[in-house]
């Protein structure tokens, strides 16, 4: 019996069920992408709105958005009806300051706590404030302050994120002082950690210290893995925008370390304070916002990556991550030019994707504000095929990875990031005489595979070459370089 003709009887035999049946959730349709397997849709769930800096979704089906002027709405993601839940009086905005970030408390059944982020100026005095507000039925009441940091008339970040340890993390902006991000006094151009409540946790790496992690400029993306990794979003000054992988009591440079560490001032501060290279950047800059982490399934493509906005670059990237998560191994390109600048983005609970548009902004580009901006896109998989849909580019310098980097990629789900292998199954790296050995017969096992052992022909000699250095000069092993042209000589 199909399955239509299932659903037929089934609705005859219980009558109410089919009349009672949601009307389905009707969106203005944009555009149709094409992925390697998916297909999917772009839709309006929203229009109209002023700067969408931030989108969060909570446990109950909604989708909180924060406009820079000071807005709080929510929007429901069945009917796609909004609510204005807040207006913030004494916000003040001017070109990147205003209402920044959000958060909502991952259990907010039981906890209906918004979180939120906002610029004021008193006299000449400005600051920024983090408040806590309660949801008593439509609306955002009670507020409490909960910190107060100094703002400045530009790099005031922000973001909130909750992590999976039940913390609240707030990425703060240096206010364009030099000396704030490595003055640890300092609550600007940090990572700060804290209670939902505010206060400090007694297992911070100082534990009478906020601060979580240091050496930052402006920060604009806050995003927690399903692992539990902490990934953020940097813009550097003329060059060097950064995404980095963030750990407890890191040092990320800023101001002495613009993105990588390749110049020689850089090479000494970053040898004396072990400073933390990001896990990509940028040159030209691209001025990365809002990022989230994708773990669903829901579209397979993009699972285990980070989808990341970006302003200047108007477009939206897709970072492949290693299967630890600590590399970035492949960058696409989606709605290059086509949406204007996007400001932050989302993952909904079925998977799908929510990315606002942020063409009224200060700096606002050719050709935009388009129609309806600001825009609230849902992005969703869908069965419609069409001759010409959206695709992904590639960035126009393809990534180059180190030997780190390829290892990570393509060996260690085997012989481990560690080199250690597995007993019995996968041999150890760390002292074997055949990776320290002669340099022929290395080369060709790894070219040519060996029983489990699956062939690695394809690497190109640049590749190979990095690789093998990498496991013949790490885990306590010696062994001289081995060189494009050696691997192309040994082929
Ligand atoms: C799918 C699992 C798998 C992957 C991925 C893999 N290897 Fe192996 N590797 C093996 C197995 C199994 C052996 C043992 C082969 C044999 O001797 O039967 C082996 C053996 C080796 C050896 C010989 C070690 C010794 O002391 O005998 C080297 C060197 C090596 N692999 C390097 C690499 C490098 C470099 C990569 C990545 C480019 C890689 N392997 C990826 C499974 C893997």
């Amino acid at each position: 019996m199909t399955r239509t003709l299932l659903a037929l009887l089934f609705c005859l035999a219980f009558l109410s069920s089919c009349t009672k049946e949601q009307p389905k959730l009707s969106l203005q349709q944009l555009d149709i992408v094409r992925l390697q397997q998916s297909w999917l849709k772009v839709e309006v769930l929203s229009d109209s709105m002023i700067v969408p800096w931030d989108l969060e979704t909570d446990s109950q089906g909604f989708l909180w958005v924060a406009e820079q002027e000071g807005k709080v709405s929510r929007i429901n993601l069945s009917t796609a009806e909004k609510k204005v839940m807040l207006v913030i009086s004494d916000v003040w905005q001017q070109r990147t300051s205003g209402l920044l970030g959000m958060a909502v408390h991952p259990d907010f059944a039981n906890n209906p706590f918004v979180y939120l982020n906002y610029t004021v100026k008193k006299d000449s005095l400005i600051s920024s404030r983090l408040f806590r507000y309660k949801l008593d039925k439509d609306s955002l009441t009670d507020p409490i302050l909960l910190l107060e940091i100094e703002g400045g008339t530009s790099h005031n970040g922000s973001r909130l994120a909750f992590g999976p340890d039940g913390k609240l993390y707030w990425a703060t902006g240096d206010t364009h002082d030099f000396t704030y991000a490595q003055n640890s006094e300092k609550l600007n151009g940090k990572i700060l950690r804290m209670n939902p409540d505010g206060s400090i946790p007694s297992d911070n790496p100082d534990p009478g210290s906020l601060v979580w992690a240091k050496g930052f400029r402006n920060m604009q993306g806050l995003t927690f893995s399903d692992s539990g990794l902490l990934y953020t979003s940097e813009h550097g000054d003329a060059i060097e925008d950064e995404v980095n992988l963030i750990i407890a009591g890191g040092n990320y440079g800023w101001p002495i370390i613009e993105g990588m560490h390749d110049l020689d001032p850089e090479k000494v501060f970053a040898g004396e304070n072990q400073t933390i290279e990001p896990i990509r950047s940028w040159t030209p800059v691209i001025a990365p916002a809002g990022i989230a982490f994708y773990g669903e399934k829901t579209i397979p493509e993009w699972t285990n990556t980070l989808l990341l906005t970006t302003l200047k670059g108007k477009s939206l990237r897709i970072l492949q991550l290693s299967q630890d998560g600590k590399t970035i191994l492949d960058e696409e390109i989606l709605f290059e030019n086509h949406y204007g600048r996007l400001r932050d983005v989302t993952v909904g609970p079925k998977g799908e994707i929510y990315l606002s548009t942020s063409n009224k902004d200060w700096n606002p580009q050719p050709g935009f504000p388009l129609p309806g901006d600001d825009k609230i896109l849902k992005i969703s998989l869908t069965d419609q095929v069409v001759p010409s849909p959206l695709e992904a580019s590639k960035p126009a310098e393809p990534l180059i990875l180190n030997g780190e980097q390829l290892y990570l990629n393509y060996c260690a789900s085997c012989h481990k990031a560690n080199g250690t292998g597995l007993s019995e199954v996968f041999p150890t790296l760390a002292g074997s005489t055949l990776v320290k050995g002669n340099v022929k017969p290395l080369i060709q096992l790894v070219l040519k595979g060996k029983n489990q052992m699956p062939a690695f022909g394809f690497l190109s000699n640049r590749e190979a070459a990095e690789i093998l250095t990498y496991i013949r000069q790490n885990w306590g092993n010696k062994a001289s370089e081995i060189t494009s042209p050696q691997v192309e000589e040994n082929r």
